[in-house]
């Protein structure tokens, strides 16, 4: 008898599983494939395509993966911080060179951004359950379950106004003056997903100024560096925040700046208030990361390792990624000179705009034109392509007309 009961309650352990709903955007990458209209407009998933739209591997990635291949000995385990060489590369790349000297930063190899993200908020939750993070709305639509896991607790503020096409920075700063000491503050370094809006270096600056006032603790989403307006330009505010607080984190990623989407190759730097207090958070950040995965994968961090020490791979990687960045800039600029509806696209950074329309006219668009783009009127302004940018645009305007 009690052998059965105890049978009856095993089964029940997956029944008390609530259903999950597909996550939007790789469900869109799948609809998008499985579509064979050959005229489709895949504007969903952050990716960059080409003229051609594809995602090529960047020349100097596929010079270093023949490096890598041709002379790698080992793949024997790194331990849990990863490729410390390419943590110490893409720290100046991050921070500058002056700031890349302070002592209280620690960093470490990561699962992509969204792993930094990940165990940025599980370091946040084991040194204060109480911790709680002020979110701008709209934001990256995994940053919300990503926290969430970890719990966090998160406060949300309006920080784009989508029908306005602005961003609502008095809105900003209410929340974050009105914010405890010690709160945690999620900024989007650049690039702003899913907006394409971000903050001017004088509005940088003044968040720096509350950020030191009133002891806040900046957490910054660098997934985009150097798809906005270059390296340095794009860094400059996650620099004045970083620099303006006593604690702060931020997620990196390779992933996109580096287009090895699917090797997962990121890190994660904590600032901490002297060299004592960071060590004591690098040595919590090992035994979280152990605890999820052990230690990063290899490929892409190795990859990007040889292409940074490489002066001609880096020089390469530079003037690739500043085309990729060209790119994406003469497609903002086309949009907005088609209609002065869309003319606020120029004005934005990154792979994403956002267009006011509602999820019933994005669907439309799907069914009508072939066009993917996500269900908050959020698009990816590379997946465009001179062929079909003007095509676009009428669809998008005829749309909001209607
Ligand atoms: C995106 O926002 O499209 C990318 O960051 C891909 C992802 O993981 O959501």
């Amino acid at each position: 008898m009690a052998s059965e009961v105890l049978v009856a309650n095993e089964a029940q352990l997956f029944d008390r599983l609530d259903e999950q709903k597909p996550d939007a955007l790789l469900q869109l990458i799948a609809l998008c494939d499985a579509d064979t209209r050959p005229d489709k407009i895949d504007v969903g998933v952050g990716v960059y395509r080409d003229s051609a739209g594809g995602t090529p591997i960047l020349r100097a990635v596929k010079k270093a993966e023949r490096i890598l291949w041709e002379t790698q000995q080992t793949k024997a385990y790194l331990g849990s911080q990863g490729d410390a060489r390419f943590t110490e590369l893409i720290r100046p790349i991050v921070f500058g060179e002056g700031l890349a000297a302070d002592e209280r930063i620690v960093g470490l190899q990561t699962p992509g951004g969204c792993g930094a993200l990940r165990l940025g908020a599980d370091l946040i939750a084991k040194a204060n359950p109480k911790a709680r993070i002020h979110v701008g709305q709209p934001t990256w639509p995994n940053h919300a379950p990503l926290i969430e896991c970890a719990g966090v607790e998160m406060v949300f503020y309006d920080y784009y106004d989508r029908e306005a096409r602005r961003i609502l920075f008095d809105r900003m700063t209410d929340a974050l003056e009105a914010a405890a000491p010690g709160d945690l503050v999620l900024l989007h370094g650049c690039c702003h997903n899913p907006t394409g809006a971000d903050l001017e270096l004088d509005q940088w600056r003044e968040i720096a100024g509350i950020v030191a006032r009133r002891g806040l603790i900046p957490f910054v989403d660098l997934a985009y560096q150097g798809l906005g307006n270059g390296l340095e330009e794009d860094a400059a505010g996650t620099r004045l925040v970083v620099e303006a607080a006593e604690q702060a984190l931020i997620a990196q990623s390779c992933d996109k700046n580096f287009g090895v989407y699917r090797e997962r190759t990121g890190s994660l730097f904590v600032k901490g208030s002297s060299r004592r207090n960071a060590g004591i958070a690098f040595g919590n950040l090992l035994q979280l990361a152990r605890t999820m995965w052990s230690m990063p994968p290899d490929h892409g961090a190795a990859v990007a390792r040889i292409v940074l020490d490489d002066p001609a791979l880096r020089a390469d990687w530079q003037a690739e990624l500043g085309e990729m960045c060209a790119r994406i800039r003469a497609l903002r600029a086309r949009l907005a000179a088609y209609d002065e509806r869309l003319a606020y696209i120029d004005g934005q950074n990154g792979m994403f705009s956002m267009l006011p329309l509602s999820p019933a006219q994005v669907l439309a668009l799907r069914e009508e034109k072939g066009i993917y783009m996500a269900g908050s009127g959020r698009f990816n302004v590379v997946g465009l392509s001179d062929d079909n940018v003007d095509l676009f645009a009428a669809a998008v305007v005829e749309k909001m007309d209607g």
